[in-house]
């Protein structure tokens, strides 16, 4: 009753299941590839940090914003403070806009490619359309 045949062709079905990322990336290229971001004031004096670090935004932005909306329509405090003392508006169009001028170039170009389209700028005014007399 043992069949190496069978054991090994159900050994080569189960490698190429367990490495299909490996290989699908390097076939399609694609797949693993980071959306290039435009960080707008990088090299600016007083506006080349965020507002939290780096990978902390990366990672909990929309918690951010979405703290923020509350906490200015809920109780009109509209100060955020950072660790570091520096104090910003709670503002999506006059804060995370200012610095991140290009929507486009920064927040869409992760959105699009992660599938997400906050409906926020639906109210909020984008500066770039207004100047572009789209609004
Ligand atoms: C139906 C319209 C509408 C939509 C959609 C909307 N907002 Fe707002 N938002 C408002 C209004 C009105 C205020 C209050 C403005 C004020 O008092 O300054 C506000 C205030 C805010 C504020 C604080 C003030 C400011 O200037 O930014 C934040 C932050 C905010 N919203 C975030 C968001 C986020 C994030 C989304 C999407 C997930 C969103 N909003 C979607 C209408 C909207
Ligand atoms: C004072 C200017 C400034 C403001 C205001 C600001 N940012 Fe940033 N942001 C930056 C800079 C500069 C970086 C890059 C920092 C780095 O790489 O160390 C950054 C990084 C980020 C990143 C991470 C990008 C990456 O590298 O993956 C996100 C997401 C982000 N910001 C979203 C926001 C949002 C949302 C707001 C509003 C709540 C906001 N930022 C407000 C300047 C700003
Ligand atoms: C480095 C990539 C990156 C950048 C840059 C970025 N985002 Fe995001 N954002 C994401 C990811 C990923 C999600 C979706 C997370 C999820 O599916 O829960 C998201 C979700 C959001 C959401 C919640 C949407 C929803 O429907 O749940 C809001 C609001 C948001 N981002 C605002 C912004 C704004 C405003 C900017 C530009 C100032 C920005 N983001 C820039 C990666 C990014």
């Amino acid at each position: 009753m043992f069949d190496g045949g069978k054991i090994i062709t159900g050994l080569i079905i189960f490698l190429i299941i367990i490495t299909f990322p490996v290989w699908y990336n390097a076939v399609n290229g694609q797949a693993g590839e980071r959306p290039e971001i435009e960080i707008a004031t990088k090299d600016t004096p007083g506006k080349n940090e965020c507002v939290l670090p780096a990978d902390v935004m990366r990672t909990d932005h929309m918690d951010l914003v979405m703290q923020w909306r509350d906490e200015v329509v809920r109780h009109d405090d509209r100060t955020f403070k950072t660790e570091n003392g520096r104090e910003f508006t709670k503002s999506l169009t006059h804060t995370c806009l200012d610095c991140h001028s290009n929507k486009d170039a920064f927040c869409d170009q992760c959105h699009n490619y992660v599938g997400v389209d906050p409906y926020c700028w639906d109210c909020h005014i984008v500066p770039q359309d207004f100047e572009k007399g789209v609004k």
